[in-house]
């Protein structure tokens, strides 16, 4: 199974407790651990959180360096507890704007924990699916051919992703707003969508048990018909 979380509001967390909005992400980062240790715990295969959107460039200076001095620190504390709950990390987005200090974090984080087989953590930073689609679709018209295998490679090669994931069947965003975000347009086709007023710092395994709950009690058809129990074929 593969979970998404949009990890939104941290900034409204911060002010109404008359708090700067770096003290939200620091917050919520202590929730991205909580959120991680309960989706192992949980068997979830696959969960790629969204730490960073290509548009969150746009936010004043000072937050963006406060973000990306936050996740430098949470990859390198990350790294430990992953090894020995065997998780593996793959940062998935651009790298070509990122910090060359962030990017040998990144790099040394996936190569410790590249053996590792239990929960697949995908972290995405300087993220922007439609970056990703138009990118594929620039690797297709060069290669002359389209073919949907090939095309999800692409996109994955666009990503950086380090192995390719199935689509969402889950996604679940904190913070009360009801929107993807530019988060993974294509692998969300067929996810079911969880929205929670919950802002990102409260997030915990309680949070996430409801949203597993809710989804064990969605009917996906996927476009079918849903048969009644019993029924044969005509
Ligand atoms: C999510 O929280 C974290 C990032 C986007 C990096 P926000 O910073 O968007 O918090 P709100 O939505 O302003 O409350
Ligand atoms: C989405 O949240 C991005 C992340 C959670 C990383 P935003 O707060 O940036 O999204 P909008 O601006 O509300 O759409
Ligand atoms: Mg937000």
């Amino acid at each position: 199974m593969h979970i998404g979380i949009i990890m939104d509001g941290n900034g409204r967390w911060a002010t109404r407790q008359g708090l700067p909005r770096t003290a939200g992400h620091r917050e919520g980062a202590k929730a991205v651990y909580r959120a991680v240790e309960a989706a192992a715990r949980s068997h979830i295969d696959v969960l790629t959180l969204y730490a960073f959107a290509a548009a969150n460039w746009e936010r004043p200076r000072s937050e963006v360096a406060a973000l990306f001095a936050l996740f430098r620190r949470y990859l390198q504390a990350q790294t430990s507890r992953c090894l020995a709950r065997s998780i593996r990390i793959n940062v998935i987005g651009r790298r070509d704007r990122l910090d060359p200090e962030l990017l040998e974090a990144i790099e040394h984080c996936e190569w410790a924990t590249s053996r590792c087989d239990g929960m697949l953590l995908r972290i995405a930073v300087d993220y922007s699916s439609q970056h990703a689609l138009i990118s594929a679709c620039r690797h297709i018209a060069h290669a002359g051919s389209l073919d949907r295998a090939a095309f999800i490679a692409a996109m994955d090669a666009a990503n950086h992703a380090a192995a390719s994931a199935p689509e969402l069947d889950l996604l679940i965003r904190s913070g009360g707003e009801k929107r993807l975000s530019d988060f993974m347009l294509w692998e969300c086709a067929y996810a079911e969508l969880y929205f929670t007023e919950c802002m990102w710092p409260d997030f915990d395994a309680t949070v996430l048990q409801a949203a597993l709950q809710e989804f064990s009690n969605r009917n996906r058809r996927f476009g079918r018909v849903q048969e009644p129990a019993g029924a044969g074929h005509a």
